[in-house]
């Protein structure tokens, strides 16, 4: 066993996003000394991959937490809210991609905002730094596997059923997943707008540390299993032209441009499995003297969920000892 060598929890190792942590840190030989799969009762007794070993899963419960030094809630809400902070009171470095503690701040409980916005940042902020940042406007096309695993099984339902001139009814989303798209994201408020376009904007402000940025976001479901689409138009304090903008992001970390010339892009499905932040179709808006318009395709649940937390997770760690 490493010196550094550490007892990692993921709690959700049987969803979608908890699997792909597990996969993450085996590829890149985090240093563990022992690893825990921890799921519902349900699951109790089941196995996940960790690398060429299969994990045996049990109940998350506080007994199970005690003794980690890291732990990811990749669970839900509920679960985080139930069992994170004594966990992180108890001494273990925790990560949480539910989001449901963005707004707390301590030091051992950190949100790994899952979705669209860390990567959208990665590809505003060359942009901010060359020319400034004065407003946002977002759409993203998000895949059905953003809910999890009901929303794949719900999807790929709905299109048998279709496909058969049968009728669906929806249960894990508001409306027909099937062959639709869903203008509403999480649950819309007084004023309109969806949970994921709220987070969405708190996120990007900040992890670009500009409080004051307008962002403006439309955040629809689509029906793609896996693999997120992002189309931002982007207002500069100062012009950047398209070419000078594509020279920046081609040589910017964790950005991928999708071609050298203007038009090129990379879908969302082919984004899967990859770990860049996949940028095309980088134009001037020609109806307005600072915007620039581009496209960004990611993993959602790698890129936008496991890779990130993990890589959250390696630099608490530095920061903690
Ligand atoms: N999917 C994405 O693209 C994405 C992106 C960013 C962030 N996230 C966040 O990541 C988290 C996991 O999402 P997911 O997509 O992986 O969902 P998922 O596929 O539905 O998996 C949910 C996981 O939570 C476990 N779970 C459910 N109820 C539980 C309980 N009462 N006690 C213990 N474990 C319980 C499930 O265990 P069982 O198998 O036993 O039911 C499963 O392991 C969520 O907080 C989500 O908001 C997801």
């Amino acid at each position: 066993m490493r010196g550094d060598a550490r007892v990692v929890a993921v709690v959700g190792a049987t969803g979608i996003v908890g699997q792909e942590i597990l996969s993450v840190l085996a590829e890149r030989q985090f240093p563990v000394a022992d690893v825990r799969a921890m799921a519902s009762g349900e699951s109790e007794g089941n196995r996940v991959a960790f690398g060429a070993r299969q994990l045996r899963v049990v109940a998350v419960n506080q007994d199970e937490l005690r003794g980690a030094h890291l732990v990811f809630f990749a669970a839900d809400t509920g679960v985080s809210r139930r069992f994170a902070s004594a966990t992180a009171a108890a001494g273990a470095a925790v990560i949480d991609l539910s989001g449901c503690f963005m707004d707390d701040a301590d030091r051992r409980l950190v949100t790994a905002a899952g979705g669209p916005a860390v990567p959208l940042a990665a590809v505003l902020g060359p942009i901010a730094a060359a020319a400034g940042l004065r407003r946002v406007c977002v759409a993203t096309y998000e895949p059905a596997s953003g809910i999890g695993r009901a929303g794949v099984s719900e999807m790929s339902g709905q299109a048998i059923d279709l496909l058969h001139g049968r009728g669906v009814e929806a249960a894990a989303f508001t409306r027909q997943i099937g062959f639709n798209c869903i203008p509403a994201v999480g649950a819309l408020d007084a004023e309109g707008h969806s949970e994921s376009e709220r987070l969405l904007a708190t996120a990007l402000r900040r992890v670009l540390d500009r409080p004051a940025l307008a962002v403006i976001a439309t955040a629809v479901r689509v029906p793609v299993f896996f693999g997120l689409g992002v189309a931002a138009a982007v207002e500069t304090e100062r012009p950047l032209a398209a070419g000078e903008a594509r020279r920046i992001l081609r040589e910017a970390p964790g950005i991928l441009l999708s071609d050298d010339e203007a038009g090129a892009y990379t879908t969302p499905v082919e984004a899967v499995g990859t770990d860049a932040v996949h940028v095309g179709r980088v134009r001037s808006d020609p109806s307005v003297p600072a915007e620039l318009c581009l496209w960004a395709a990611i993993d959602n649940v790698r890129k936008g969920a496991a890779l990130n937390a993990v890589e959250i997770a390696e630099i608490a760690l530095r920061e903690w000892d």
